[in-house]
């Protein structure tokens, strides 16, 4: 083992056996396979989806594997248990219950950074209580793109997160939202991501217009552009007529044609403007939009990963979320923190954590 890994493994629960690893679908910390001579190769990096028979091949006879946990697990369960009970909840007063619990839990960590957590407790969070597809069809998924698979998974899990702060406690739309960022662009999943569409798809994120662009004028890019310009359509209806059965209300799966149109009317393919959309409508776009394509998921960076992303807004030219969304989350969080706090007139100013938003204003 190198210095620097055992210098970072060091006072950990480090071993992990292959049982407790099956139960994650998305790796909650760094992977390692312990080789004989005692040196350490990784397998899989935080975040990774985790293949079941590839990972089954390091846990014959006496090989071990390390885990280097990033999850605050116990964090973690908390939220499964509060997301499932309102799933379970029979009434709205039940559910209610739980969406006051939930924004609790969201705010010791992801608003006011009071406890430790990462944005993979997030990922894994959102896996466990809604995830709706089947193996083989999430592997077909996750052989298109691995990173797509994951950043889906973010954002799935954001959306419930926005529509729960927003109101939203049916469990069939929450299940919904949910799966839907995993075939936002499903059709060209079906041909397999050309490097250039994924460019192509980051560039248009950072820069409404952009990414048609340069596919447009980089010469025999036509036909990309065309596929790019038509995949929001082509994704919907694709999706319906393939895996209808993963989704609840085709109304739903109809946001997936708007994954692409923006706040200010720049966005394609219909160039609607903020006032055409349904709050669902522009939770959709603002989450789908504000996720770069290459994620890096880092131990504590969660905190305050909410209110940084409400931060942003203020310098944010792209107009990337929505004002209804802004004014939810700021009253919801700071009444949330101002009940708590005895005494209102002593509450600490905001504070913004300057790296993660830093590193938001650049994914923005
Ligand atoms: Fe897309």
């Amino acid at each position: 083992m190198s210095e620097t890994l055992e210098q970072k493994m060091a006072g950990k629960e480090v071993e992990i056996s292959h049982g407790e690893l099956a139960k994650y679908r998305f790796a909650p910390g760094d992977v390692y396979w312990v080789k004989m001579n005692g040196k350490l190769v990784r397998l899989l990096t935080v975040g990774d989806y985790i293949d079941r028979e590839f990972i089954q091949k390091f846990t014959s006879g006496n090989m071990s594997l390390m885990l280097d946990r990033i999850i605050n697990e116990d964090y973690l369960n908390d939220g499964i248990s509060i997301l499932e009970g309102m799933r379970k909840g029979r009434s709205i007063k039940e559910r209610a219950s739980s969406r006051t619990e939930f924004i609790d839990w969201l705010n010791d960590v992801f608003w006011s950074g009071e406890k430790e957590g990462s944005l993979i407790d997030l990922i894994i969070l959102g896996e466990k209580v809604f995830f709706a597809f089947e193996d083989e069809f999430a592997e077909k998924l996750v052989s298109g793109n691995t990173e797509f698979f994951t950043r889906s998974a973010l954002m799935g899990i954001l959306n419930v997160i926005f529509a729960i702060n927003m109101g939203y406690m049916d469990d069939k739309l929450l299940c919904d939202i949910y799966n839907l960022p995993f075939l936002v662009d499903y059709f060209m999943h079906v041909d397999g991501y050309a490097f250039d569409l994924i460019r192509a798809l980051e560039m248009e994120r950072k820069s409404s217009g952009n990414g048609r662009e340069w596919l447009e004028f980089k010469g025999d890019k036509m036909a990309e552009h065309n596929m790019f310009f038509e995949h929001p359509d082509k994704s919907a209806r694709l999706v319906l007529e393939d895996c209808k059965k993963y989704f609840h209300s085709e109304e739903m799966v109809s946001l997936i044609e708007k994954h692409h149109e923006r706040m200010d009317g720049s966005g394609f393919p219909e160039g609607i403007y903020e006032s055409e959309l349904s709050d669902l409508e522009t939770l959709f776009i603002s989450v789908n939009q504000a996720i770069s394509f290459k994620l890096e998921f880092v131990f504590g960076d969660g905190k305050k990963y909410l209110k940084n992303i409400i931060a942003a807004m203020d310098e944010d030219e792209n107009e990337i979320f929505s004002a209804r969304i802004r004014s939810v989350f700021e009253n919801i969080f700071e009444c949330s923190k101002q009940q708590e706090n005895e005494n209102p007139e002593e509450s600490e100013a905001i504070e913004y954590d300057e790296d993660l938003h830093e590193l938001l204003k650049e994914s923005a």
